[in-house]
């Protein structure tokens, strides 16, 4: 599959640096908005610099990544859909469940993928936290924990206003590597019940070039609730830029015969510990090393395998899709002050393929 990429921003790089590890895929160009970035971008990786419109309108080129800033995710995406062509967006896939739903229904008339990020759900401890809880190992999974609070990216990013701005927070940012890691070890959500606010309601950028610039806040910087699962299994999550520091691990999961800790499903690999009733303490589970190391550009690679094999991709628009109206919903709940039942569902992603080939 012939690969173009939109948007040649921060993590542009990330997906270049592992192009060579999956022989089907091959990326070929590159575009964005700012022309002399896409051109900059493509002198460095050997790419072809295209402009949005030509990239989109190229003959050779089957698949998209779209890498373009969350509020642009839907727009980019359904003009790739239009022009007849697969697409694969950074997350979230789009900042409202109308626009996602848009894009789903025209991919599906269409008879086009859309494939979405994280796939961090395909990285090796995410691998074997799945494959515990599928072997049955901790039992059917009861309960749990998912914790991901830090200050915020303000004193290190030096562009931190677009996260607080509408389509930003720490939920719609970081929570789709939890949420989606959720599914991926439990199955889809039936309903959230949440609290959302705001405590830091001014913040001020601590990196160059905008330091000491006051931020405005648009969003919610806290979100706690709980997310009750299909499988009947709830899950209290805290998701916060107001927090210095803590002492949770990511995420863990009670079974009647034992627990699981995963590392921080924003990365591909780390430490999974077990601890089973007959134990005395946690033990570290041996995890495979195939990708434990950053390696963005695994779920297109799983996307273009599944479309020539006519399978279903791992890290799909429809599990995308889920990921987002369970993120919205913390909000809604919180402003209605009741739970809220979760309308869309979606398969559990496939495990990774053995093979390539
Ligand atoms: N930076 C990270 O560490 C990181 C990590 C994981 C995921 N992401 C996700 O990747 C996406 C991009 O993030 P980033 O940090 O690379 O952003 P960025 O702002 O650094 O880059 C965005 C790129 O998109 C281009 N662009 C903006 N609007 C466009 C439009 N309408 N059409 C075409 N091009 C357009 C910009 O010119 C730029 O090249 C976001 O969805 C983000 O959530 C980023």
């Amino acid at each position: 599959m012939k690969v173009g990429i939109i948007g040649c921003g921060n993590i542009f790089q990330h997906y270049l640096k592992n192009a060579n590890k999956f022989s089907h895929i091959q990326i070929l160009a590159c575009a964005s908005v700012d022309a002399a970035e896409a051109k900059a971008k493509a002198s460095e990786f050997g790419l072809r610099a295209m402009s949005v419109d030509e990239i989109i309108e190229d003959r050779e080129i089957g698949l998209i990544i779209n890498l373009t800033p969350p509020q642009f995710h839907a727009e980019v995406s359904m003009r790739v859909l239009n022009a007849g062509k697969h697409v694969y967006s950074e997350k979230p896939i789009a900042i409202s469940l109308e626009e996602a739903k848009q894009i789903l229904d025209l991919a599906a008339k269409k008879n086009l993928r859309v494939g979405c990020a994280p796939d961090t759900i395909l990285g090796d401890s995410h691998q074997a936290c799945r494959k515990i809880i599928d072997s049955g190992l901790i039992g059917q999974v009861i309960s749990g924990t998912a914790f991901m609070m830090t200050r915020g990216p303000e004193s290190w990013h030096p562009n931190p206003f677009f996260f607080y701005q509408h389509g930003g927070g720490p939920m719609l940012d970081i929570g789709p590597y939890y949420i989606s890691a959720l599914v991926n070890f439990l199955g889809p959500v039936r309903s959230v019940f949440a609290h959302v606010n705001n405590s830091i309601p001014e913040r001020v950028a601590g990196a160059e070039p905008h330091v000491g610039k006051k931020i405005p806040i648009e969003v919610p910087t806290s979100y706690s609730g709980v997310v009750e699962f299909q499988n009947n299994s709830t899950i209290n999550c805290n998701i916060n830029w107001e927090t210095l520091k803590h002492s949770h691990p990511p995420i863990e999961l009670y079974g009647p015969q034992g627990s699981v800790i995963m590392p921080d499903p924003n990365q591909f690999g780390g430490q999974v510990k077990v601890f089973q009733s007959d134990g005395k303490d946690w033990e570290d589970h041996v995890v495979a090393e195939r990708y434990p190391f950053s390696c963005r550009l695994v779920g297109v690679a799983d996307m273009v395998y599944a479309i020539d094999k006519g399978i279903p991709h791992a890290c799909s628009g429809e599990l995308a899709a889920h990921v987002l109206e369970v993120m919205l919903a913390f909000e809604a709940s919180s402003k209605l002050k009741q739970a809220v039942s979760i309308q869309s569902t979606c398969v559990r992603p496939h495990l990774l393929p053995e093979t390539w080939d």
